[in-house]
């Protein structure tokens, strides 16, 4: 017996100091003072023992198993470290290493020039309005005096959804929907994304707009021509040559262009301006009645402007873009020149 124990005794410490790592350790553990491990059955044995042989043995064996006890835990301890060293030896952070810096996006120049027009129209006491993408028939065509079968329809290239339902042609239905919410003094800006069929070098079915109207009594074409100069002189420059054209639209009467002279060439004439040495720029008017009556306000009583315009088109003049695509293709080698 006694025999026995020292073989087991050497073999046992063997084990445990080979284990190289801590779930072989432990199971040489389990194999040796576990339930049915070896030092267990020997053990058993000891019941075949003489009385006088029991407590000589009995002694032995619990010596033997603080001893494999304590190296048990020692040697984990020693493999715990281990362990940790190869860990931290294997993740080790180099902290003179560069740091990652974090890119900073920048604002879309169609977004700058929205911020401008809008900034400059709110300090006249202007308000920011939006309105749907997808309109409905009324407020896009019918409420600004485009009835059905109007040849006016003709000139606004139309996505339908449905009968009744369009993809909006000009930011001009926000007009009919503020109306209806306000009742006059109004000054309201509303842009706002827009669509249209028809695609080439200085068409995208799907661009930008700016619309905004003022209605009071005693409203004039002279405040339109005064507030409109003064947004021009503004956002293009003091010294601004501006002038204004008789034109058509079905939701003002009189109606005008604004042209401003050519910011290439200076009114010269050039490629930009066709010669002419100006560019147009806008759209606007006295508010038709119709559209008045159509808002439940009292055309005797009120009167308005209103005008849009195309954004991408000032954000080509202000940039000096020269392709109307470069706004709509997210290459970032665009993007990142207007980073402010
Ligand atoms: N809605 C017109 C368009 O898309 C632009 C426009 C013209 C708006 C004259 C107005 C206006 O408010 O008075 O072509």
């Amino acid at each position: 017996m006694k025999e026995r124990l020292q073989q087991l005794q050497e073999e046992a410490l063997a084990a445990l100091q080979q284990a190289a790592d801590l779930k072989s350790l432990q199971d040489v553990r389990v194999q040796i003072l576990g339930k049915k491990g070896a030092l267990t059955e020997v053990m058993k044995g000891m019941r075949a023992l003489s009385v006088e042989e029991r407590p000589v043995v009995g002694s032995l064996v619990n010596t033997l198993k603080d001893r494999l006890e304590t190296t048990f835990v020692v040697r984990q301890a020693e493999l715990k470290k281990q362990t940790i060293a190869t860990k931290l030896a294997s993740e080790k952070i180099d902290v003179t290493l560069p740091g990652r810096r974090a890119t900073a996006g920048s604002k879309h120049p169609i977004t700058l020039v929205t911020e401008d027009v809008v900034d400059i129209f709110t300090r006249l006491g202007f308000s920011v309005e939006e309105g749907p993408e997808i309109e409905q028939d009324f407020y896009n065509f019918e409420a600004l005096n485009i009835p059905k079968d109007h040849p006016a329809r003709d000139m606004q290239d139309t996505f339908y959804i449905s009968d009744d339902l369009v993809l909006r042609t000009h930011t001009s239905p926000v007009q009919v929907r503020s109306m209806l919410k306000k009742k006059p003094p109004v000054r309201v800006i509303a842009p706002g994304t827009v669509y249209r069929r028809d695609s080439d070098l200085t068409h995208s079915p799907m661009f930008h707009q700016i619309e905004g109207f003022l209605v009071d009594d005693k409203v004039t074409f002279g405040d339109l021509k005064g507030v409109l100069t003064h947004f021009l002189k503004e956002f293009f420059g003091e010294g601004l040559g501006v002038r204004f054209r008789p034109s058509f639209f079905p939701f003002t009467e009189p109606s005008a262009e604004v042209d401003i002279a050519c910011v290439i060439c200076g009114g010269k004439g050039c490629r930009v301006c066709s010669g002419t040495g100006w560019l147009e720029i806008l759209g606007c008017g006295m508010i038709d009645p119709a559209v008045f009556e159509s808002v439940d306000y009292d055309p005797a009583t009120y009167s308005g402007f209103a005008f849009g315009m195309g954004l991408e088109r000032i954000a080509m003049l202000r940039y000096g873009v020269n392709d109307l695509r470069l706004f709509f293709e997210n290459d970032l080698r665009f993007l990142k020149q207007f980073n402010v």
